[in-house]
């Protein structure tokens, strides 16, 4: 119920009331003017009785606008308690975007570390791995030197196996095949540590050793170190400038051919020279130059097929070559060993 409405009634009800003592005491007084006692008697009673409804109205109404009054205060009231409930759920809000935020950077400091972890991780398992095969391959080399060196009595210091000279453990097959196939002749392209090594048990079998070399100051240190461990007898360092050979469309430079004229009989080939610098698959000729002045038995030893030059130049003899099988020496710069079938 409106404000206006309660007002207009409580106007009403004071009218009735002015109206109904009015009524009294006009209807008592006319009652008394005309001597008629009963009817004014009446009049009070009915005139009472109303009046008696009047005040119980009157009663209603006020207890009527106290409970407006509280309910206007407690519609106040509730009106505030949404405002602030309003203001509360901003304040949450705010609070709800800045943590989603926060977990949103952390999560990204959490990836971006994760990422660098397993970065790390990785170069470590790389390191780990490179480290591990040095370890092996350590392993090998000391082995193979060990067993080597126990075959031979040096009567200088020998040359080192490593770098540019044939590793140990490519070394130890070429002399297993010495000792057993006794071949009488040995030819080596590229002269150098192996000339040495090879020299000293090519001496107690027999066999003599051509170490082609291109390079006249190498021809010289190679010669040199022959001399001082006495294998001169054993070992020809011969020196064999590279000239242009042709086949087909191709063409390479190689050992000269002059340097080849004498040698028949080959029963190790062991292919460590020219060097990659003068070409693309620089010691592919040995096998077509020097197969024909092999002997039936022969091994022929490709050093260095780690490198993807040698593997191709190795590729190239298993198909141009058919009557020789190709085994595959994983050594620690790669060596490829190539014998004839039949033999
Ligand atoms: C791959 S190396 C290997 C030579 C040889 N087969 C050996 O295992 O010692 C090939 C070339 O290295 C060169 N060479 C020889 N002695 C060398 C030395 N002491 N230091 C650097 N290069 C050398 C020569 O020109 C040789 O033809």
């Amino acid at each position: 119920m409106s404000l206006e409405v309660v007002r207009s009634r409580k106007r009403m009800a004071v009218m009735l009331y002015a109206a109904t003592a009015l009524s009294l005491v006009l209807a008592y007084g006319l009652g008394v003017i005309e001597q008629r006692f009963f009817t004014s008697a009446v009049s009070v009673v009915a005139l009472s009785a109303g009046l008696l409804a009047f005040l119980r109205v009157e009663s209603f109404l006020r207890d009527y606008r106290r409970n407006l009054k509280e309910h206007q205060r407690s519609a106040k009231q509730t009106k505030q308690v949404r405002v602030e409930l309003n203001h509360v759920r901003r304040k949450l809000d705010a609070l709800e975007s800045v943590e989603r935020k926060r977990h949103a950077e952390q999560l990204g400091a959490v990836e971006k570390s994760t990422a660098r972890l397993e970065r790390e991780f990785g170069l470590v398992d790389r390191k780990f791995r490179a480290v591990e095969r040095t370890v092996r391959d350590t392993y090998a080399q000391t082995e193979a030197f060990v067993d080597l060196r126990a075959l031979i009595s040096p009567r200088a210091p020998l040359p080192p196996l490593v770098s540019w000279a044939v590793s140990a453990d490519a070394l130890r097959p070429m002399i297993e095949w010495i000792l057993r196939a006794e071949p009488k002749v040995i030819v080596e392209c590229g002269s150098g540590s192996s000339s040495v090594w090879m020299g000293y048990v090519a001496e107690r079998t027999g066999a003599t050793i051509i170490a082609l070399e291109h390079d006249p100051r190498y021809a010289e240190a190679s010669r040199a170190l022959v001399e001082a461990h006495g294998l001169s007898e054993v070992v020809d360092v011969r020196l064999a400038p590279l000239q242009e050979w042709r086949s087909g469309d191709e063409t390479w430079q190689w050992y000269s051919l002059d340097a080849l004229e004498d040698l028949t009989e080959i029963g190790l080939l062991f292919i460590d020279g020219p060097p990659g610098a003068t070409g693309p698959l620089a010691r592919y000729p040995a096998l077509p130059l020097l197969l024909p002045r092999c002997a039936d038995q022969v091994a022929i030893f490709l050093d260095d097929t780690g490198r993807e030059q040698e593997s191709a130049v190795s590729d190239r003899w298993a198909a141009e070559f058919p009557e020789l099988i190709r085994s595959d020496h994983r050594r620690n710069k790669g060596l490829d060993v190539f014998v004839r079938s039949s033999a």
